[in-house]
């Protein structure tokens, strides 16, 4: 059994689905689904034994104390957090609240219980904090891409709060000996991404005829991540990274935005053309910069693939190409997250277990 938070989100549900795809073991996914959380996500393992739904908040010391005594899993995963830049530039509190003092009440819960454990479970145990490259700041240009050495410099109040939350991680092994292994991971990219992020917005925008809102010149580069070659790094280092460690992830994929934007439209104008028959990249539009946005990330990921054997399984042409794919044969998931109509299927498919909206 492993304990999973923010198995409702993007990352979180695609590996709590791959997990099941792939194990016999059982997940409890502890999720508070926020705007961000949608368990229509998870539709296909809503009847499975295997996977129990709880929602609520890693913060909830009596709830998360409750379910580890009754479950007694051998790994807890947190992918619980508050995950937008933006929203985290117009509202950084819940960032503080979720990332920073939610993940300390979860390490807490997680530690009382763990050193309760007998011998053996408890050097079996671990504790995997996904965390984000956002903490190591921004990169020139020229500058090599982020190694595990690199110098904590978050810029925005989220990478803060997430620089904040690994620090917290740290020190829980450091002082108390706790099981930790971190992995920090550039952008991903793939099915079941909030149509808020970059990729899943550019996609629902140019199909709904809408603008595509690029930041400021569209030259600042992310480097990105098929989302299910991030679930297989969570499970590799899960199985073999050594403790304390933090393991970069990430599929040496840098691309400025505009880029990304234009890959996005000329998939589109392949494979559900306009109307009118003209280019997609027609409803590009430059508006104004994010404050503070890092110019550039780019993740060095030799010690995972060195020490751990991991390597991505997509090239970004692959990936992105699937996820085009992906959006055009679900626009049903797209329209009910636009329309929050997922919130009712979640009340009608969990009744009190989930309860409708945030
Ligand atoms: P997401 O916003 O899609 O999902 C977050 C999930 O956490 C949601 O289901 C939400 O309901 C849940 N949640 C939020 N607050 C909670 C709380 N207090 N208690 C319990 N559940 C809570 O985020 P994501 O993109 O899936 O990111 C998952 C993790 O991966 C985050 O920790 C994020 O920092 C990290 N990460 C994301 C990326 C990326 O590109 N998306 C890259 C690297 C790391
Ligand atoms: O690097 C990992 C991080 O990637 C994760 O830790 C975060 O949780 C995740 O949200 C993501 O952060 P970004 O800010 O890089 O992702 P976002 O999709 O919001 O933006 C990607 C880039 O595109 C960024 O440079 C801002 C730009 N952008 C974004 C949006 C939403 C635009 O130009 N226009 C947009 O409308």
């Amino acid at each position: 059994m492993i304990l999973v938070t923010g198995g409702a989100g993007f990352i979180g549900a695609n590996f709590v689905l791959d997990w099941l795809a792939n194990h016999d073991e059982s997940v409890i996914n502890l999720d508070k689904l926020t705007y961000a959380g949608n368990l229509q996500t998870l539709a296909s393992v809503a009847d499975d034994p295997r996977h129990i739904f709880v929602r609520g908040d890693i913060g909830d010391s009596a709830l998360v104390d409750r379910l580890l005594a009754e479950h007694r899993p051998r790994a807890v995963l947190n992918f619980a957090a508050e995950s937008h830049v933006d929203r985290s530039i117009h509202g950084p509190e819940d960032f503080v609240q979720t990332n920073v003092l939610g993940t300390f009440r979860l390490l807490e819960s997680v530690r009382g219980y763990w050193s309760k454990l007998p011998e053996a479970d408890k050097s079996a145990f671990r504790f995997l904090h996904v965390s984000t490259d956002e903490v190591y700041g921004t990169l020139s240009a020229s500058d090599p891409a982020f190694t595990e050495t690199n110098r904590y410099e978050p810029n925005s109040p989220y990478s803060a709060s997430k620089a904040a939350s690994d620090h917290l991680v740290r020190a829980w092994h450091h002082t108390y000996g706790l099981p930790v292994l971190t992995t920090n991971c550039s952008n991903n990219y793939g099915p079941y991404h909030f149509p808020e992020k970059l990729i899943p917005l550019m996609i629902v925008n140019a199909l709904a005829g809408k603008p595509l809102p690029v930041y400021g010149d569209g030259m600042q580069v992310r480097d990105w991540l098929y989302v299910r070659d991030h679930c297989s790094a969570i499970r590799r280092v899960l199985e073999a990274g050594t403790l304390g460690e933090t393991y970069n992830v990430g599929g040496w994929n840098e691309k400025p935005n505009i880029e990304i934007v234009k890959t996005v439209c000329a998939l589109l104008d392949e494979l559900q053309p306009r109307a009118d028959g003209k280019p997609y990249a027609e409803q590009i539009s430059h508006v104004t910069d994010r404050p503070g946005h890092d110019r550039r990330y780019a993740i060095d990921a030799r010690k995972l693939e060195r020490e751990l054997g991991w390597k991505p399984a997509e090239t970004f042409d692959t990936g992105i190409r699937k996820t085009v794919q992906w959006y055009l044969a679900n626009q049903e998931w797209v329209a009910n997250v636009q329309s929050g109509g997922y919130r009712d299927w979640v009340a009608r498919q969990y009744g009190d277990r989930a309860g409708a909206g945030a």
